[in-house]
């Protein structure tokens, strides 16, 4: 990639002693993961493209983990937003009414809800995805009166005690330090742990008064898991889900906080199955602009908080209402955009399929709308998969990992992306593959043997 003359910056922000990255590896906790793949210290943002401070430019193909759909500082929101900060508009106002906040509801409401018959209430959260399944898991065990959620194997939901209680990954459930209840597992379709008959299997444990399992006050699931795996849930499964939490008295809870936002082509991942939820749970790219916003979707008769029953000081962050606002009506007032994300997911689709799939056998491509995966579980392991992300950020591709294992490569670049640098990032993706697949035998092996890479066994070095 072009290097871009960075003078002012240069001149303004001058090396540090130690090295570009010595005072994150000195101060910062050893918590960090994702500069650990991608080990540049970024300074710029413009579409689908990040420039590092030595100049170098990337192709974010993460999106900030799925928050920056729109792409990184879109000029119509950049606009909107400066014009609040030099009214000396509000930026933070707990959950008071405002006039930022009124917008983005009439916004969301009249362009997003009511065009798909959905009679939601709106519950602004803290602002994370974590926050909002929190708040999900809560009503619905206040509504039902009943404490067990129901999750998928390789469901994913955030990093707080609750939201790890309904996650499948036993390293993040480790690190909650605590025994974590009141959840109960059933196989995820199309997963690797997938049964044919999980519905059947649910209906009989839910009918059964002496199964042993207490019935749960919701069933919480991705209609994509993201971190689980890039695993696409078939519609007729979401459909007979549905039917099934209905007849059981049970609630259907979406998360939505990765797959939603038009990740997969629909605003909301649960559409393509014509089924509605009772509660859905959406964060990171709601906030149009990056910026930090959670919300939480209910079905009218199950808004029984009381006053204040569940708070939080950053409920009320105005800049995210601006850019969300300025987000959904630019891009969600007509079907248009659903059109082109499918059209864009067809490229990369294709490109995966046809191109790259086909350099080694073994490697799995699935997905739907921009949200892609490829999972080298049986090309490689996770090590060939890490070293493929390694290669891509050498040649300035973000691309980073997911799933069991971290087996897969996960493609999410922004929904606004040009097809040119589309293209351009799955061109090097390519390359990268391909050479790491070329090479008879492996360097990749973290302190192991040399071993033939396409039997290779050792776990990789986590992130
Ligand atoms: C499906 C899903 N739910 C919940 C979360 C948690 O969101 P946050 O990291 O903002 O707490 C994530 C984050 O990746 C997610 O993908």
């Amino acid at each position: 990639m072009s290097k871009q003359n960075l003078t002012i910056h240069e001149a303004l922000h001058p090396p540090p002693a130690g090295g570009p990255t010595a005072d994150f590896e000195q101060h910062e906790s050893n918590v960090r993961s994702y500069c650990r793949s991608f080990p540049a210290v970024f300074v710029k943002g413009k579409g689908s493209l990040l420039t590092a401070e030595d100049g170098k430019q990337y192709i974010d193909f993460f999106a900030g983990a799925g928050a920056l759909n729109y792409g990184h500082n879109p000029d119509f929101i950049k606009e909107r937003l400066i014009r609040h900060l030099e009214e000396d508009g509000l930026t933070h106002a707990l959950d008071m009414y405002t006039a930022a906040k009124r917008e983005f509801i009439h916004e969301f409401v009249h362009t997003i809800l009511q065009p798909r018959e959905l009679d939601y209430r709106i519950q602004f959260c803290g602002p994370t995805g974590a926050n909002a399944v929190e708040t999900a898991l809560k009503l619905a065990r206040l509504v039902k009166k009943r404490p067990t959620i129901g999750s998928f194997t390789g469901g994913w939901h955030g990093m707080s005690a609750g939201c790890l209680a309904v996650t499948g990954n036993r390293e993040n459930r480790a690190s909650a330090g605590i025994a974590l209840a009141n959840s109960v597992f059933f196989p995820y379709p199309a997963g690797p742990t997938h049964v044919p008959n999980t519905l059947e299997y649910m209906d009989a444990i839910f009918s059964d008064a002496n199964s042993g399992l207490d019935l749960p006050a919701a069933i919480i699931l991705e209609t994509v898991q993201g971190e689980g795996g890039i695993y696409v849930a078939p519609p007729e499964f979401l459909r007979g889900l549905r039917e099934l939490c209905t007849r059981h008295g049970v609630l259907l809870i979406v998360d939505d906080i990765q797959a939603g936002c038009g990740r997969t082509g629909d605003f909301f991942s649960f559409e393509r199955a014509g089924v509605t939820p009772d509660i859905v749970c959406l964060s990171k790219s709601i906030g149009g602009y990056g910026l930090p916003m959670s919300l939480v979707l209910m079905k009218r008769d199950l808004d029984i908080w009381k006053p204040g029953e569940h708070t939080g000081t950053f409920r009320g962050n105005q800049l995210a209402f601006i850019a969300a606002k300025a987000a959904i009506e630019r891009y969600w007032s007509s079907s248009a955009f659903t059109r082109e994300i499918l059209r864009k997911g067809g490229l990369v689709e294709r490109t995966l399929r046809q191109r790259i799939a086909p350099l080694h056998t073994g490697i799995e491509v699935r997905g739907l709308g921009l949200m892609w995966g490829m999972d080298f579980a049986r090309a490689g392991g996770p090590a060939v998969a890490k070293e493929i992300s390694r290669r891509c950020f050498q040649r300035g591709l973000i691309v980073e990992r997911c799933g069991r294992d971290d087996t897969v490569i996960k493609l999410l670049p922004p929904l606004t992306i040009e097809d040119a640098v589309l293209n351009q990032g799955l061109q090097i993706l390519h390359d990268a593959v391909r050479e790491v697949a070329a090479e008879p035998r492996t360097e990749i092996a973290a302190g192991g043997a040399a071993t033939p890479w396409n039997s290779f066994r050792l776990r990789a070095a986590r992130r």
